[in-house]
């Protein structure tokens, strides 16, 4: 049984206890359930249905530079009703990651972005009363995303139950968990340059009382349709026991085990780039029979290198000039002309007669691109004639420029009187 919940939400309150650095979070959400698990028509998209709820992140630990005033506290309804669903989840161990973000994002007009299912984990025996969840959070406009389990706690001696979730409510009527897991990273995308090594972060913590003795990394990748394994690891979280096992898929990736078992990185790198690396990677952490993931956008860029053909040019009826675009990626590339005559301060598109080469494909999958000028002889000594590249990969465009040159006589002729009087040279000098 799967039940879906998606909180399409923004932080309501926060309440803050500045003496010991914790505030509680409280976010507005919906709840979408899947209508057919129900019995109910779905309200929307693939038989889900709608419905509002609450997620009260508890104790969540705030920086002391914090300005925490303006902030409410959540109070519960002095009459709980158990048609709300209301989770209430302590995070003081672990720690939720940028919590100061979430904790702002209100103030800042920034929507947060959570989805939670309800799950139950792999072969485990079922307790009554005791369900999981998972949360996914996102801070739109931050670069952030966050995956937690929670756990339902036990409550002692329930008088209500949740009418849809069917899970005994606290005196506060709020369903009550724990964070037991975390899955986290600080970036949504990464842009590298070809060739170059690059990290996706992918970084997980875990309650106290272990979830499982060792932890399981999964690095995945999926571009246009295709998915394909990247690197697995397993590693035992106490050092003393077991070995770690790695296999990599893709040669020059890896995961660097200490930083897995002390810091809860598992951060995968990637040694010289390939174009064929990009795509959407997914970093899956196991631990016992409880699994979360991130999901990491990898995007490839190689700047292009830009020359003409001629940088001085003497004009006759059929001048060409033309612009090499070379080994970029990805495809996007622009090749405009401008020129600037002796007289003008400003350059202007070039009105010159324009034709492009068809994208040429190298063997390391980037990209090269001609255009080539019929530069009309009409066309000023001293203009300057640009080639202008745009590229994806470049906040400002690439350029060169070419300057038209008199058909200059003077030194024609002092060309052809030095040829005379070396030929003369050579003819006494043989006689
Ligand atoms: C995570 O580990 C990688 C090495 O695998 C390292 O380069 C990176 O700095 C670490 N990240 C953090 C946040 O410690």
């Amino acid at each position: 049984m799967f039940l879906l919940i998606l909180f399409g939400c923004s932080v309501m309150h926060v309440y803050a206890d500045d003496a010991a650095g914790v505030a509680d979070l409280v976010l507005s959400c919906v709840l979408v359930e899947d209508g057919a698990a129900h019995g109910e028509m779905g309200g929307g998209g693939g038989g889900f249905s709608r419905s509002p709820a609450t997620l009260v992140l508890r104790d969540v630990s705030v920086g002391s530079d914090q300005s925490l005033e303006a902030l409410t506290p959540f109070i519960p309804a002095s009459e709980p009703d158990p048609g709300l669903v209301l989770i209430e989840a302590t995070v003081s161990s672990p720690e939720i990651p940028n919590s100061d973000l979430l904790l702002h994002a209100d103030c800042n007009g920034q929507e947060v972005t959570c989805e939670m299912s309800l799950f139950s984990p792999g072969d485990s025996t079922k307790v009554s009363d005791q369900a999981f969840f998972m949360v996914s959070l996102s801070i739109e406009g931050a670069d952030i995303s966050t995956s937690l389990i929670l756990q339902t706690l036990k409550v002692e001696q329930p008088t209500q139950r949740q009418t849809r979730l069917g899970l005994p409510l606290s005196q506060s009527g709020t369903v009550l968990s724990e964070v037991i897991m975390v899955v986290y990273s600080d970036v949504k995308s990464v842009t590298a340059p070809l060739k170059e090594d690059t990290l996706l972060p992918c970084n997980f913590k875990q309650r106290d009382s272990p979830l499982g003795p060792d932890v399981h990394i999964e690095w995945r990748v999926q571009h246009r349709g295709k998915g394909r394994k990247v690197l697995e690891m397993k590693t035992p979280l106490e050092e003393t026991e077991g070995q770690t096992e790695m296999h990599a898929e893709r040669s020059g990736s890896s995961v660097n085990a200490e930083e897995v078992v002390s810091e809860g990185n598992a951060s995968l790198t990637l040694s010289r780039l390939k174009v064929s690396d990009e795509g959407t990677y997914i970093c899956t952490i196991t631990i016992g029979q409880f699994h979360a993931q991130q999901v990491i956008q990898l995007n490839v860029i190689q700047l292009p290198e830009v020359s003409l053909s001629d940088n001085k040019l003497v004009l006759k009826s059929d001048t060409t000039l033309t612009c090499h675009s070379s080994k970029y990626y990805p495809l996007d590339a622009q090749i405009e002309w401008y020129s600037r005559g002796p007289e003008d301060t400003e350059r202007v598109v070039f009105s010159g007669k324009t034709s492009l080469s068809s994208h040429r494909r190298h063997g390391d999958g980037t990209f090269s691109l001609s255009s080539h000028l019929i530069v009309p002889q009409t066309v000023a000594p001293g203009t300057e004639i640009t080639c202008e590249v745009s590229h994806p990969a470049l906040d400002i465009p690439l350029s060169e420029t070419a300057t038209v040159k008199n058909p200059e006589p003077d030194s024609y002729w002092l060309v052809l009187g030095f040829l005379i009087i070396t030929v003369l040279f050579f003819h006494q000098v043989m006689k």
